[in-house]
């Protein structure tokens, strides 16, 4: 067993997005800043089985854990696979281009099957002594019978990275057998509030990453939830009365120069994370 300081160095040697809980008084330096979701955003988990769709390094799917699910798999693809650092020289090659970035890449020259962006999830599992299990698979092509069916399906940060989100909220029901948390960028529209939009993003005006497509407003989420198969939605994060447009984050600096001059600034538009629990 390793002791809290060599569990502090080997964690400091890899990348983390989240700040995992690794025991011993370490938690991992992630660059993510949260907010995260805790127990009070989560349904029931004791006792459940539960699928982590885009896990990254197994935040949600150790707190699962914690929460006393029986069975957890965390799911991911893109953040196991890409090479990021090689993707960012491109994606900083087209912005200074003024050019969109060729997503196909992704699969082909920053593909790497050896997943190093895996090598957190992996140290955290056996740090943690964890029965999480892993699953590499891309959910919004992979077969959803061989993922199987879940009490809880945990779908957060993953919506408005899809290219097609009524179809993979198909998806996301066909796998659930209780309900599916769904946590996303959204958008409240002063004066819209209760109308079901989405606003498109062509890449990188969002957040600075190229790979943010879709925001829906709260009714356009609950509307696509019911459109996908679910048979009730309810709101658990609403947005902020104070929120704002997005601020400049240590993420967006870590991604570099990306052209961000979208529709992002009007006062009537704010931006928050809606969370809903969306029930079969
Ligand atoms: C913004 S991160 C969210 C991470 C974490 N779920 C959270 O909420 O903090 C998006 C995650 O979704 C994963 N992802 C994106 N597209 C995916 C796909 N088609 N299939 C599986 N995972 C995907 C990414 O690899 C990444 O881990």
């Amino acid at each position: 067993m390793l002791t809290p300081e060599e569990l502090r160095t080997r964690a400091d040697a890899l990348g983390w997005f989240h700040p995992v809980d690794l025991g011993q008084g370490v938690v991992a330096n992630g660059l993510s800043k949260g907010p995260f979701l805790g127990e009070a955003e989560m349904p029931d988990l004791a006792g459940k089985s539960v699928l982590d769709i885009g896990a990254w390094d197994g935040y949600y799917s150790f707190q699962a854990e914690r929460l006393g699910a029986s069975r957890i798999v965390a799911l991911d693809h893109y953040v196991w696979g890409v090479d990021m650092a090689a993707r960012q020289v491109y994606w900083n090659e087209c912005a200074e281009k003024g050019v969109l970035p060729d997503h196909n890449r992704d699969m082909t020259d920053f593909w790497r099957p050896e997943l190093p962006g895996r090598r957190a999830f992996e140290f955290a599992k056996e740090a943690l002594d964890s029965k999480v299990e892993p699953m590499l698979a891309d959910f919004s092509t992979v077969d959803p019978a061989s993922v199987g069916h879940f009490d809880v399906v945990l779908y957060l940060g993953v919506l408005y990275h899809m290219k097609e989100p009524l179809q993979c909220l198909e998806r996301l029901r066909a796998v659930t057998d209780e309900v599916a948390v769904i946590e996303t960028q959204a958008v409240h529209i002063d004066g819209l509030e209760d109308q079901s939009l989405m606003q498109f993003f062509a890449g990188g005006q969002f957040i600075g990453d190229y790979g943010n497509w879709f925001v829906p407003t709260m009714d356009g989420l609950r509307q696509l939830a019911l459109a996908g198969g679910f048979s009730r939605v309810v709101p658990v994060v609403e947005p902020p009365a104070n929120a704002g447009t997005p601020k400049p984050s240590a993420l967006r600096r870590a991604l570099g120069r990306v052209p961000a001059t979208g529709p992002t600034s009007h006062p009537a538009l704010t931006y928050y994370r809606a969370v809903v629990h969306a029930f079969v």
